[in-house]
């Protein structure tokens, strides 16, 4: 494996790939959850490029930038054994120049949900992978739908911008008790991590509600607000369909449950795909 930091050497090293490559851009605190979006990317491609970068312009002012879990060592071997080809760690300088060009999130899909609750964090995001797409020019590039938002404007900026790669969407992976991978879940203490649960309890209610045949969206919001109730705090839950667009009634192969919830000092995401 070539771990590469700068811009310069990247692309020299990007010149000697052969064949076919799958690009999965991380922030690192490498977890199962990442794992599995490089094995995929591995089985489907020559190549496979990981990328780590605690991208500092999608963390608002007050978020956990500084916190956010880094463990560059233990981060470096997962890839090792992983079998990956490219490891691309950049520096801060190496990704941003003063008075940057800006591309935004689109102004409903973008300031919904995640972007309003964190107005700036999907335009810094998409700025970020616009950056490490056109940098790697991979054919595939791998996101979990644990993101469901980023991956929806990942999507949309792809087909905006007439860009040539193909975005593959890949199942949550959880823990054993349902919990959905996060760097983030090294926060949570024991305690927490057991409340934490209520999020993937509250999506299972509102799945058998669905197979139940209940798909009224305000009679599911209800029932999954009950079960959240054991977190400190409770964001959203919404329903829509893969555009983002909020719905009345499920529709099965079109929906998708959104939970978001404070656990202590955590901020935890989820969601299901219906
Ligand atoms: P990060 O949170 O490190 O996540 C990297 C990728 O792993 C994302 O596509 C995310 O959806 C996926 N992922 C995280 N937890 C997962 C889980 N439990 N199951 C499946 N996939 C999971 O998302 C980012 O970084 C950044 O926003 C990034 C896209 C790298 C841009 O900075």
């Amino acid at each position: 494996m070539r771990i590469v930091k700068t811009i310069e050497a990247f692309n020299e090293m990007r010149k000697t790939l052969q064949g076919s490559v799958g690009f999965v851009p991380t922030m690192g605190a490498l977890h199962e959850g990442h794992l599995s979006l490089i094995r995929r990317a591995r089985e489907e491609n020559d190549q496979v490029i990981v990328s780590i970068f605690v991208n500092p312009t999608q963390f608002l002012e007050g978020e956990d930038l500084d916190a956010y879990p880094r463990r560059e060592e233990a981060d470096i071997r997962i890839c090792e054994f992983a079998k990956v080809d490219m490891l691309f760690m950049p520096m801060m300088g190496q990704m941003y120049v003063p008075d940057e060009l800006r591309i935004g999130a689109p102004a409903i899909r973008g300031y919904i949900l995640e972007g309003a609750k964190r107005p700036g964090h999907f335009d810094g995001m998409l700025q970020i992978v616009m950056k490490l797409l056109n940098l790697t020019h991979p054919h595939r590039a791998y996101f979990g739908k644990k993101d469901a938002q980023q991956l929806a404007l990942i999507m949309q900026m792809v087909r905006d911008y007439f860009m040539s790669v193909e975005i593959v969407p890949c199942e949550i992976v959880r823990d054993g008790q349902g919990l959905a991978l996060s760097s983030r879940n090294t926060y949570l203490s024991p305690e927490e991590k057991e409340r934490a649960l209520c999020l993937s309890r509250s999506l299972k209610r509102a799945t058998e509600m669905v197979m139940a045949e209940r798909l009224d969206a305000a009679e599911i919001c209800l029932e999954v607000l009950g079960v959240l109730q054991e977190a400190d705090s409770i964001e959203y839950v919404a329903i829509v369909n893969r555009a983002f667009e909020p719905l009345e009634t499920v529709l099965l192969g079109d929906t998708i449950i959104l939970v978001v919830a404070w656990v202590g000092k955590t901020r935890l995401i989820d969601n299901v795909w219906i």
